[in-house]
């Protein structure tokens, strides 16, 4: 089967979907490829937090009414070690701006939904997805769907494939430069069924190791450990993971952690990684597939928006006004919030993590840090308007 579309996007997370969503508002086509169905794509416990300008982009598109039925807007976080919460009011300290709690897998349906009822067309289940001729005017994507050889011709093709998408691997190596930094820890993440424990989501820092408490609904908690990025799953009991919230979390005035049954498990590992640049000839690349950052500053997913919202603005004014500047610069443009955002997601990770080879004086660096943090409002405000998310 041969297609032609203007812009070919691979992968329907976050990047691809608003990428479509973008494009078509300026009446730009394109299709979307993906190899999971639509059922996994829309049940991945993935994100939580959306930065405000994100949470403004959904509802300028028509996207927010779920999201502000059913999200829940925090005014602050807190910091909490040596037995003491410190609240960090995000919403005073930034004038006004806040984060809003709302499923990473809601915001796929919402946007999912919202592309099929344009009558866009997103490709799922799609298989061997191969990129040609990128560098010219007439890149093309392969791959295989319900049984058949699938030719796409594009003027353009956006790499929103993730982490390990095919995308990034059509850059030839002598052009990128790749910088990474991985961790000696993962995050053992859960959801547990029971009513949240806090209104806001508590990052704490304790000498058994960082743990977070978030939650989904009213009724589920999604939680976190710090781990060894190697554990197996299989060796956490649900009785020890509690254990350790527990005792990672106590405070000096008897905070009590609400627990139910423990419904999903996993461990992530934690990276670091930049692709320079983000783009080469056609190709472009668009969130987790150009850059990770390790989940503490909560950034990945409101990375990814901003990427698309750059590229799409540059598609539209290369398509209306036959200009290609935005698109020679996008990859400048980007790198500049996701350096910012890589620094404040190794800060806020570094800061909060047990080391396991650190001797007591980093953690007195740790510690000095933390009582800045919380103590100066110059610094808790450096927090605040990184973690709700700088301007566009
Ligand atoms: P992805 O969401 O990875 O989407 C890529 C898509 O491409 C996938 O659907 C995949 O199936 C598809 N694909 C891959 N390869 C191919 C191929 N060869 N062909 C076709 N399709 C392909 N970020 C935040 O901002 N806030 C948070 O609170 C937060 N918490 C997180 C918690 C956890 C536990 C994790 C794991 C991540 C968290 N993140 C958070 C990060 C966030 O989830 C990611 O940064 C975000 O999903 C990136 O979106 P994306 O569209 O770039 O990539
Ligand atoms: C969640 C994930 C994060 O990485 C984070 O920093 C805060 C919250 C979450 O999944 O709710």
């Amino acid at each position: 089967m041969n297609m032609r579309t203007r812009v070919g996007i691979v992968g329907a997370g976050p990047a691809g979907l608003l990428l479509s969503l973008l494009l078509s508002r300026e009446g730009i086509d394109s299709i979307v490829l993906e190899s999971r169905s639509r059922e996994e794509v829309e049940s991945t416990i993935r994100a939580g937090v959306l930065e405000q300008g994100t949470v403004d982009l959904m509802t300028e598109m028509g996207l927010g009414e779920r999201m502000k039925r059913e999200g829940s807007v925090h005014h602050g976080i807190e910091l909490r070690f040596d037995g003491y919460g410190h609240r960090i009011h995000l919403y005073e300290l930034t004038n006004g701006r806040a984060i809003t709690l709302y499923p990473q897998h809601e915001v796929l349906k919402d946007c999912i939904a919202a592309r099929l009822a344009q009558g866009g067309h997103i490709l799922f289940n799609v298989k061997d997805v191969e990129l040609f001729d990128v560098s010219s005017r007439q890149p093309l994507l392969r791959c295989a769907h319900e049984h058949m050889q699938v030719e796409l011709q594009c003027d353009f093709i956006a790499g929103c494939d993730g982490f390990h998408g095919v995308s990034r691997l059509s850059i030839p190596e002598a052009m990128q430069h790749v910088f990474t930094r991985s961790y000696p820890f993962g995050w053992l993440g859960i959801l547990m069924q029971a009513p949240p424990s806090t209104n806001e989501l508590i990052y704490a820092y304790h000498e058994r190791g960082f743990a977070l408490v978030s939650t989904r609904s009213p009724e589920l908690q999604r939680l976190y450990i710090q781990c060894d990025p190697d554990d197996d799953i299989a060796r956490w009991s649900d009785a020890m993971i509690l254990e350790e919230l527990q005792v990672r979390l106590v405070t000096r005035d008897n905070w009590q952690l609400l627990v139910g049954p423990i419904i999903q498990k996993s461990i992530l590992a934690m990276r670091s990684f930049v692709i320079e640049p983000m783009q080469y000839g056609r190709l472009f690349l668009a969130g987790d597939a150009a850059h990770i950052v390790p989940p503490t500053g909560a950034k990945g997913l409101n990375l990814a928006v901003a990427d698309v919202r750059h590229l799409s603005l540059a598609l539209t004014v290369f398509y209306q006004e036959n200009r290609t500047d935005l698109l020679e610069a996008y990859s400048t443009t980007c790198l500049r919030r996701v350096w910012r955002a890589e620094h404040f997601s190794w800060w806020m990770t570094s800061m909060l993590h047990r080391f396991p080879d650190d001797d007591a004086f980093g953690q007195r660096m740790q510690r000095a840090q933390l009582d800045y943090t919380v103590g100066s409002r110059a610094a808790a405000t450096s927090l605040a308007e990184n973690y709700v998310g700088l301007p566009y």
